[in-house]
């Protein structure tokens, strides 16, 4: 059984890890930086798997479309889930961009983006996800 508060400290680590990627990322250091953007990469990946396989409501109906006759609980499991295929879509970019191309300027241009994203997501999940868990 995973625990909400377990989930919400996870939230806290990867926050401040994005903290440190802006921080260093806005200080035009590429070795922190990319040792920030794949602590978060990886972290996302194992919590965000965690978060499927023992929290979010089941997917119901046809992959990540809505079913036809969708609860209010299987329609929040689909777009966290959906959610989830995007922020780690925009984290392995960034990760790239680092790692393979030294891009550091073009990853912290999809900073904002990520940004938003994880804390709309994770603000979501401890109002109306975690309560319940
Ligand atoms: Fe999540
Ligand atoms: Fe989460």
């Amino acid at each position: 059984m995973t625990d909400a508060e377990d989930l919400r400290l996870a939230h806290r680590r990867l926050d401040s890890l994005l903290g440190r990627f802006l921080a260093a990322a806005d200080a035009g250091a590429l070795p922190p930086s990319r040792e920030a953007i794949a602590a978060f990469d990886e972290e996302l990946r194992r919590h965000t798997a965690l978060e499927e396989e023992t929290v979010l409501p089941p997917a119901a109906g046809h992959g990540l479309a809505p079913a036809e006759s969708e609860t209010a609980q299987a329609g929040l499991g689909r777009q966290l889930r959906l959610e989830h295929v995007q922020i780690r879509e925009l984290s392995g970019q960034m990760r790239r961009l680092v790692e393979e191309q030294g891009d550091l300027a073009g990853a912290r241009r999809l900073f904002p983006n990520l940004a938003r994203r994880w804390d709309a997501h994770t603000e979501r999940e401890e109002r109306d996800l975690f309560p319940s868990v």
